[in-house]
């Protein structure tokens, strides 16, 4: 199998090189995201590899389609990068679906627990001797609330080490998880009632702009909002006008509507014109990190491993059993005889 691969960056490399021999999987690397501009660059391989912020909209989709590509395959568990319609019967999507849920609950606990105690400005004043705390004061979380938005794989982890802490979690989820002791409630009640509220649920048109104006007049005037989910589960205008106004304690951000022109780049030589994301990098109550709750060295290894096994799999013919679609979860009857989606 050639596989062209998209926004490769070094820490890449290192993982997928380690097995390309293993899995007789021949890789191109290219260091820019597929968008339909690069898209022709992919016509005769056999599979593109893209991470969370390469576009495959329908025309980006349609010229890999005509170059000859038959596999996408996502290198993330998230799948909101991708037109499901216009690759359905032409091109096979395959992702990561569970590589390390503990590397993005304990980002997402990092997020919360430095925003509580400041140590990220904590860290910055002692190495310049200034040994003042003011400022820096924070909050117990034992028996404070921890209202958890989507309680899947990676939710639920968050939600133990919440209880671990002592807290009281509470959840919101249409979709509650069966084998659990999970105490959920409404949307409306975790937002009033939580002392912090993390994101744990996908994107889509349902969850768009989740915590809006709205939800966030709701919040505790001390709450903190982690997202570690997708950016635009967050409407970020209003985001700003709620930490201008104090509405609410903070924000712990490891994902941003905007990203995709800004994460995973060394920009800091070049002036940033997104406002918001300028705007909301002045807050002392803002964590932003860019989009590396991911990054821990098993969940790279298990991404690697999966994404090869994926690739080798549609290579021989096999079932594709990290295949999606825009049908699955309601009328996707996997083939039986090819275990694949069409
Ligand atoms: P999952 O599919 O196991 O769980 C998602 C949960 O959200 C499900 O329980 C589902 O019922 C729930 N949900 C769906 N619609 C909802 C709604 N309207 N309100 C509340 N809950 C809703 O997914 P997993 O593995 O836990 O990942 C969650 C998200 O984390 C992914 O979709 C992805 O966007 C993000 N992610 C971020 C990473 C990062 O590096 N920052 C890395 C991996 C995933």
């Amino acid at each position: 199998m050639k596989v062209a691969f998209y926004d490769a960056k070094p820490y890449d490399k290192v993982w997928f090189d380690a097995l390309s021999e293993q899995y007789g999987v021949e890789i191109k690397y290219f260091d820019f995201k597929l968008n339909a501009e690069t898209a022709p660059l992919a016509a005769g391989y056999d599979a593109v590899c893209i991470f969370v912020n390469d576009n495959a909209n329908k025309q980006t989709l349609d010229i890999l389609y005509e170059g000859g590509v038959k596999l996408l395959a996502l290198r993330s568990a998230g799948y909101n990068n991708v037109d499901f319609k216009s690759s359905h019967g032409k091109i096979h999507v395959v992702r990561v679906p569970d590589y390390s849920p503990a590397a993005v609950a304990e980002h997402a606990v990092a997020l919360l627990l430095t925003l509580n105690r400041k140590t990220h400005r904590a860290y910055a004043r002692t190495r310049d001797n200034n040994f003042n705390i003011n400022g820096f004061i924070g909050m117990d979380l034992v028996g404070k609330t921890a209202g958890v938005i989507g309680t899947g794989k990676i939710g639920r982890v968050y939600a133990g080490i919440c209880k671990g802490f002592g807290m009281n979690v509470i959840a919101f989820d249409p979709y509650p998880a069966e084998d659990s002791d999970i105490k959920y409630v409404g949307l409306d009640e975790l937002l009033r009632s939580s002392d912090v509220i993390s994101l744990h649920c996908p994107l889509t048109p349902e969850t768009h702009h989740i915590i809006n104006r709205e939800n966030l007049d709701k919040m505790k005037p001390h709450a903190i909002v982690i997202n570690t989910s997708r950016g635009a589960l967050i409407d970020t205008a209003a985001l700003i006008d709620a930490l201008k106004s104090r509405k609410i304690g903070g924000a712990g951000l490891d994902v941003y509507e905007e990203e995709s022109d800004y994460f995973f780049e060394d920009l800091s030589d070049t002036i940033i014109e997104d406002d918001e994301l300028s705007r909301l990098l002045t807050f002392p109550n803002v964590l932003l990190t860019s989009h590396q709750a991911f990054f821990t060295e098993e969940a790279m290894h298990e991404i690697a491993r999966v994404t090869m096994e994926n690739i080798k799999a549609y290579g021989a013919n096999l079932p594709l059993d990290n295949e999606i679609c825009y049908k699955c979860g309601e009328v996707c009857t996997k083939n039986e005889n090819t275990g694949r989606c069409f």
